[in-house]
């Protein structure tokens, strides 16, 4: 698997796929400020250039790093490409190219995303804590944020 950085050009077909992940997705003007506020986005794209759809993107992370932490903002994989290992690899990728002084990586989700929070223990991640009723739900009510950290 070849994962590259996303630049500008991509944010429309980030957006796409936030669409296909997320209850509430970032939208392309979203994927644009997080790039111009000097975070990074990995990305896998189709293996093909012959498959690829105007760009298509198949897994993103968005990831900001401050001094010694990185806090992951954004994970996805396309639906039709998930138990795959895809994600997994791409956040080995990413922690694999930290500098050596980032110690600790940390994330919220969504108490309810099984198949997220899974992915973040398998990696090593453990709970530390609970924000209640910090997401918005579809159907107007709200869940609970997991915060999860990983020490490098
Ligand atoms: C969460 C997500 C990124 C996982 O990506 P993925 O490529 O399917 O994950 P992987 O195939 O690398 O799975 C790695 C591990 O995660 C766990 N996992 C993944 N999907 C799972 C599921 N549906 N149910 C239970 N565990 C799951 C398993 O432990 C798996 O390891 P295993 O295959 O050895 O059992 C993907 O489901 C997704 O994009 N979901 C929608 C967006 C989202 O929720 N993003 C996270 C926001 S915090």
């Amino acid at each position: 698997m070849h994962f590259e950085r996303a630049g500008e050009k991509d944010c429309d077909n980030l957006a796409a796929l936030a669409r296909s992940a997320h209850s509430h997705p970032w939208s392309s003007i979203q994927y644009h400020d997080s790039l111009r506020a000097g975070h990074h986005c990995w990305i896998l794209r189709p293996p093909e250039p012959s498959v690829q759809k105007h760009g298509q993107i198949l897994a993103c992370c968005v990831v900001s790093r401050l001094f010694d932490e990185a806090e992951i903002l954004d994970v996805a994989v396309a639906p039709g490409c998930r138990n795959l290992g895809v994600g997994a690899r791409l956040l080995q990728h990413i922690f694999a190219q930290f500098p050596e002084h980032v110690a600790r990586v940390l994330l919220e989700v969504r108490a309810s995303n099984r198949p997220a929070r899974a992915l973040y223990h398998k990696l090593g991640f453990t709970e530390d804590g609970r924000r209640k009723n910090y997401y918005p739900k579809p159907d107007g009510s709200r869940e609970d944020a997991l915060l999860m950290s990983l020490v490098l």
